[in-house]
């Protein structure tokens, strides 16, 4: 009954496809369990890049079930289109199930996330702004629709019409509120085309909404399923399943950096919830750190580089979203946030990805502790968010290495250098590092027995 969760570790894109995408050879069932189509992953196999934003990476192994739990929001016009599009790739999504009980982001919910990102002004969080915060909200608020709605058009037609009506006046004044925004800045020319100030908004139109849904549902259904039952089911007949984690532990909603954090709790435990199983389900857990750091959008970032070796991770790292485009800030391996993570998650072994960034970047530089404007020491991550934002970290200054390592396939055939760095953070956090990615293909991968 192996239960293997997989999380991030750090602020995000981490390089968790990859990994899942390896540990899948020995699973039969890979479920996401918390998240949308906030996330992105970019899988190289043979030469061929495959993007994901909701399903599963495990969906290129067609003999195993991929799931999307319960836990997931899910936009079913972007699911639609990721089914399609791997479809047209030749990719079976006959594997593919769909929980009944994950809530859908609906039209307005991506409304309400880009018109709120303006509202918020300078204290922007920078969301993805595909709607994932206001479609947990309404699930809190017991105003969501979920997949299963979808297959009976008499319930979502009343789901919906309750979930529009306390919104209907705020959608109405964020756009109006918008348009006058970027009036004063100017930009009137650049705003996308949409209704007049104070006129419905089409997109909102309720027959619409419930027509478009009914024809998703028709769409989705042969992929609708007990999620929860098929998980069992496999732990039960011992088979291996893998919890894919979404986004990561820094931008957990209840452990992260708050409020600069997505919606969802991406850390081990809420795989139990966001897919239906028990915390003895759980046998191992699998953190994915970068050998650097990086984070998009606002929020604190202590070991945040604005000089010339941040520009570099940027650009030999290619460190821009694959969900968004935007530019990843880089900077520094921060061991006093790993340690964090790792306690958190109870982590049992670490993949460290894109070591090969570091190669030519002089000597590379580790964060061991903060301290506090005060002068206070640090020695593990502040739970005072006060604290955080203006804390400085403190380095140990490690040999750096040249060479080039995207041929490297085992850890003797990496340079001395790059070996001890790894050895550092791993007593440091007090983890194994099993795996260690030196190229985005899946074969640069480097496994290292426990
Ligand atoms: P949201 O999840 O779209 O609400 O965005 C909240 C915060 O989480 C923002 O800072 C996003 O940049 C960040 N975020 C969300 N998803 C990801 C991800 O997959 N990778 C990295 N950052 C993410």
């Amino acid at each position: 009954m192996p239960g293997v969760v997989i999380v991030g570790a750090q602020w995000g894109d981490e390089g968790k496809g990859k990994i899942t995408d390896l540990l899948a050879e020995n699973a039969e069932v890979i479920v996401r369990f918390q998240g949308g189509n906030n996330a992105g992953h970019t899988i190289v196999r043979d030469g061929e890049e495959f993007k994901f934003h909701l399903i599963p990476s495990g969906i290129l192994h067609s003999t195993k079930t991929c799931v999307i739990g319960n836990g997931v929001v899910v936009d079913p016009r972007v699911l639609l289109g990721e089914i399609d599009g791997l479809k047209r790739a030749g990719v079976s999504v006959g594997n593919l199930r769909l929980s009944a009980n994950a809530h859908l982001i609906m039209p307005y919910h991506v409304l309400l996330d880009q018109a709120g990102e303006t509202k918020l002004g300078k204290l922007s969080i920078g969301t993805t702004r595909r709607g994932i915060g206001p479609c947990y909200a309404d699930k809190a608020l017991r105003l969501g629709i979920r997949v299963q709605d979808l297959l009976d058009e008499k319930i979502l037609r009343t789901k919906i019409r309750a979930a529009l009506e306390p919104k209907q006046q705020a959608l109405r004044e964020l756009s109006v509120q918008r348009r006058k925004l970027r009036k004063e800045a100017g930009e009137e020319a650049k705003a996308p085309a949409g209704p007049a100030p104070g006129a419905p908004d089409p997109r909102l139109d309720l027959h619409t909404m419930v027509e478009e849904h009914v024809n998703y549902g028709h769409r989705l259904e042969p992929h609708i399923a007990d999620t929860a039952k098929l998980c069992w089911d496999a732990l039960d007949a011992d088979q291996t399943v893998i919890f894919e984690g979404a986004q990561a532990t820094l931008l957990d909603l209840d452990h992260g950096t708050y409020p600069f954090v997505t919606s969802s709790n991406p850390i081990a435990g809420a795989a139990t919830v966001g897919a239906g199983v028990g915390p003895t389900d759980i046998t191992e857990v699998w953190g994915i750190a970068k050998a650097y750091a990086t984070r998009v959008g606002a929020g604190p970032f202590p070991t945040e580089l604005e000089d010339e070796t941040g520009e570099r991770m940027v650009e030999r790292g290619h460190e821009f979203g694959t969900t968004t485009g935007r530019r990843r800030r880089c900077g520094w391996m921060d061991l006093i946030a790993l340690r964090y993570a790792v306690r958190l998650n109870r982590m049992d072994s670490l993949a460290i990805t894109k070591l090969d960034v570091l190669s030519g970047l002089g000597p590379l530089r580790v964060a061991v502790r903060y301290r506090s404007k005060e002068g206070a020491v640090l020695d593990s991550f502040p739970y005072h968010q006060s604290i955080l934002h203006s804390a400085t970290p403190e380095y140990e200054e490690l040999p750096g290495f040249d060479e080039d390592l995207g041929e490297c396939r085992e850890e003797k055939d990496l340079p001395q250098a790059a070996r001890d760095y790894l050895d550092y953070i791993s007593d440091f956090v007090g983890v194994p590092i099993r795996l260690v990615g030196v190229g985005p293909d899946r074969a640069q991968t480097i496994r290292i027995d426990a």
